[in-house]
């Protein structure tokens, strides 16, 4: 599988650090936040991978990812922050009708993927994990023992299930995104994308194991040093 790592974005909730930098080069403990979906992807069997970014820090990702052991890099540059399903968009010609793996810039787990990457087929595949405040998430709702329907980021979650921000998809992606409306603040949505495969009975949906966060906000940037501290890194 080809790997895509969305490292654009705005940033506005780590002002003004992202004032000087892009978020995703800000130090998690002792290297920088793009390392850990690289690595990541990587310990998941992914050799080459895309990454998606504004553009305005791209050669401070050039010189920090230089020697990055392992993987074959490349960029691509979303020239306005319209979702993250926007984002993946700019992957169609670097995924080449192949399937991929997602994953987003902010987000530390500490599992690999290596099973599901062998496994996956076709479709579309999330993950999930239990979490204290998933209403800073998508959230899986769950109709007996399966999963019915994804909100984005609800008022009143009816689980605590957040989706987390790894994704497989094959090749029908890019043709759904393209269907796809903006959401209420403007953004092509990747829970709207996986709510289209679900619709269509072809999304897999597994629970992680280990510990996982974002690193979007100054409390999950906190937390996200805190357990690379003490649980090591790859
Ligand atoms: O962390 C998991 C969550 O990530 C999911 O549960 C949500 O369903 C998903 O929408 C997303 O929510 P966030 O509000 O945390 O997304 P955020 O806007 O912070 O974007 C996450 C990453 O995606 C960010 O680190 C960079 C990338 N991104 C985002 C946008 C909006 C882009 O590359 N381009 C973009 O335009």
């Amino acid at each position: 599988m080809k790997g895509i790592v969305l490292a654009g974005g705005k940033g506005t909730r780590l002002l003004p650090l992202t004032k000087f930098t892009n978020k995703h080069l800000l130090p998690i403990y002792d290297r920088p936040m793009i390392f850990f979906p690289l690595a990541t992807l990587r310990e998941s069997g992914v050799r080459e991978v895309l990454i998606v970014t504004d553009g305005k820090y791209l050669a401070d990702f050039k010189k920090i990812l230089k020697n990055f052991p392992g993987l074959k890099i490349s960029f691509a540059l979303q020239k306005k922050p319209d979702g993250i399903a926007g984002a993946l968009r700019l992957a169609e010609k670097f995924a080449a009708g192949e399937n991929i793996a997602v994953i987003l810039g902010d987000n530390i787990f500490e599992a690999n993927f290596k099973k599901d990457v062998c496994e996956f087929q076709s479709g579309a595949q999330v993950f999930l994990k239990k979490v204290a405040d998933p209403e800073r998430f998508g959230v899986a709702e769950i109709r007996g023992t399966r999963v019915s329907k994804i909100i984005e980021k609800p008022k009143n979650p009816k689980s605590d299930l957040a989706v987390v921000g790894l994704y497989f998809f094959d090749k029908n992606v890019f043709d759904i995104i393209r269907k796809m409306n903006p959401s209420k603040r403007g953004e092509l949505e990747i829970t709207d994308v996986n709510n289209f495969y679900l619709q269509q009975k072809s999304l897999i949906c597994s629970k992680i194991k280990g510990f996982w966060t974002d690193a979007g906000t100054f409390e999950s940037l906190a937390a996200a040093t805190k357990l690379v501290r003490e649980k090591g890194q790859k």
